[in-house]
């Protein structure tokens, strides 16, 4: 590397954001998992600055509880009463000892910027003489951007802001991002020489660029390739647009990493999330958080992962799941909740339709339809049949349940916690389980059945089951000639009438 680490990158963050019409400071809107500030963050850390300063204003507080989560080695210093980015970039400064060596400036709204542009403003100003580099771009409307004024030489000589702009420089195509590399000595002394005296009443960060050739400095410029990477949020389609880039971004960098990705559009990951190669992603998946998907699993359609990892071959289909482990091999969904602290062990399964909560289900278990299991532990190779539920809530408190190795829990079995149901069990369907079950035994919690015979032909006689069951066993129903509603084609509520009426 021919360039030195910045003595410091100052990230502007004071500014209003009244567009966003929220509530929460707008550098605290989040794109792919991070709040706009985080990515601005992430971009200066990877420079390796010295110093790191985020200057705060609006919402200060919510902002520098958000920074200490985020970021705790930056330091949050607070803007003053008086308005405009040279005004931002004085008070970040005064947070730290005289500098020497480089300072770069850039947003806390601009997420897009990427490290190797930061980079290579850096070096650039590094390799030059310049007192100021600035980062400039030719959008394809430069609407409210500073527009960048050079002279016939090609040199820059102003930054004028649009409505401080002569007609003529109102035309110039060539914009200001507000990204800046400065020499330290020479930033210290030009901020101090700025005044308000412009259209908005601010003090200007783009004076010091005439402050720099007035003192007979040079000032160097470097254009940006994409404009959209020093793109700011202001409003919400502003920040959906940005969303889309990141998303195309992200998701073409896993396609490259050798992740199918069967519809890009619709498949949002968040930065942090990480795939091997051969993972399937179909439409309508969001991994979130720190999910973690290893090799050959297939993910999606329809599917929600956060803080989640999944094993290599395994799939989960339509699902919504949440701090959970899926195991190598294992199938989730479709239609299931996996919620926090769900570790489904390898070849493990869990159906359709069934919803899990703190709880480990071990290798080769399966959990295949329509159930809920909280608050268990259950071993390897069990079975639970279809509609059981863990009721692990007295209404009080909660409590947990073990199952162990090859259980077999029958058909809709209430296992009522606390409980304890020992290797190689079963529970009988439709039982109601209340206390420990010893390894090998049958457990039975339910009434026994009784037949009533005939009961139909005395307290239903003349309905459509009637007429069925005297089919069946070959008897004629009562006050009925044999003609159901299916031989006149008459609705089964209305043939019972007219029986009734004879
Ligand atoms: C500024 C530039 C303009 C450039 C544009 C790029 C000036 C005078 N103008 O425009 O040339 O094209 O950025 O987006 O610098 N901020 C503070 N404190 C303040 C004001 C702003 O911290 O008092 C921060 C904002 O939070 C934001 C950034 O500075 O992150 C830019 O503020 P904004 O008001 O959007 O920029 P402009 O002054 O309009
Ligand atoms: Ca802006």
């Amino acid at each position: 590397v021919s360039r030195s680490r910045p003595a410091a990158v100052v990230v502007l963050a004071a500014g209003e954001g009244t567009r966003m019409v929220s509530a929460l400071p707008k550098v605290l809107h989040q794109l792919a998992g991070r709040s706009l500030l985080a990515h601005a963050v992430a971009a200066a850390q990877d420079l390796l600055p010295e110093h790191l300063v985020v200057v705060v204003g609006h919402g200060r507080e919510a902002v520098r509880q958000h920074l200490a989560l985020v970021a705790p080695e930056v330091i949050a210093a607070e803007q003053d009463e008086v308005p405009g980015t040279g005004r931002a970039l004085r008070c970040g400064l005064a947070a730290l000892p005289p500098l020497e060596g480089t300072v770069v400036v850039t947003y806390g709204d601009v997420p897009l910027l990427g490290t190797q542009t930061l980079d290579d403003l850096v070096d650039q100003h590094q390799r030059s003489a310049d007192a100021v580099t600035v980062l400039t771009s030719r959008p394809v409307d430069p609407g409210a951007y500073g527009r960048v004024v050079r002279d016939p030489t090609g040199a820059v000589t102003a930054i004028v802001e649009v409505r401080d702009a002569s007609a003529e420089q109102a035309a110039i195509r060539e914009v200001n991002t507000g990204v800046y590399a400065f020499d330290a000595s020479f930033l210290s002394g030009a901020l101090s020489r700025l005044d308000k005296g412009n259209a908005a009443g601010e003090e200007y960060l783009t004076d010091v660029v005439s402050i720099a050739r007035a003192d007979g400095l040079g000032v160097g410029a470097l254009l940006l390739a994409d404009p959209v990477e020093a793109e700011g949020v202001n409003d919400r389609t502003q920040l959906a647009a940005l969303g889309r880039v990141l998303r195309d971004r992200i998701v073409g960098g896993w396609m490259r990493a050798g992740v199918t990705v069967v519809d890009p559009e619709t498949t949002w990951l968040d930065v942090d999330v990480e795939l091997a190669p051969d993972v399937t992603l179909l439409p309508g998946t969001h991994l979130l958080g720190r999910t973690t998907v290893a090799a050959g699993a297939t993910v999606g359609p329809d599917t929600t992962l956060l803080d989640c990892t999944v094993g290599g071959g395994a799939s989960v289909v339509r699902s919504h799941c949440v701090r959970s482990d899926i195991g190598e091999g294992a199938s989730v969904g479709p239609f299931s909740h996996l919620r926090p602290g769900t570790s489904l062990g390898a070849e493990g399964k869990i159906g359709a339709f069934v919803e899990t909560k703190s709880s480990q289900i071990g290798a080769g278990s399966k959990v295949p339809h329509l159930s809920y299991v909280g608050d268990a532990t259950i071993g390897v190779g069990t079975n639970v049949g279809a509609a059981t539920v863990v009721v692990n809530f007295d209404g009080v408190d909660k409590h947990r349940t073990r199952i162990g190795d090859h259980v077999r829990i029958g058909s809709d079995t209430m296992l009522v916690a606390p409980l304890t149901v020992g290797d190689g069990a079963y529970t009988a369907a439709g039982s109601v389980i209340t206390e420990d079950v010893p390894a090998g035994a049958m457990a039975v919690g339910r009434a026994r059945q009784r037949i009533i015979p005939g009961w139909v032909a005395r307290k239903r006689a003349g309905t459509a089951s009637d007429l069925a069951a005297a089919r069946a066993t070959g008897q004629r129903a009562e006050g009925g000639d044999q003609a159901g509603p299916g031989h006149q084609g008459q609705a089964p509520g209305s043939g019972r009438t007219e029986e009734r009426d004879q």
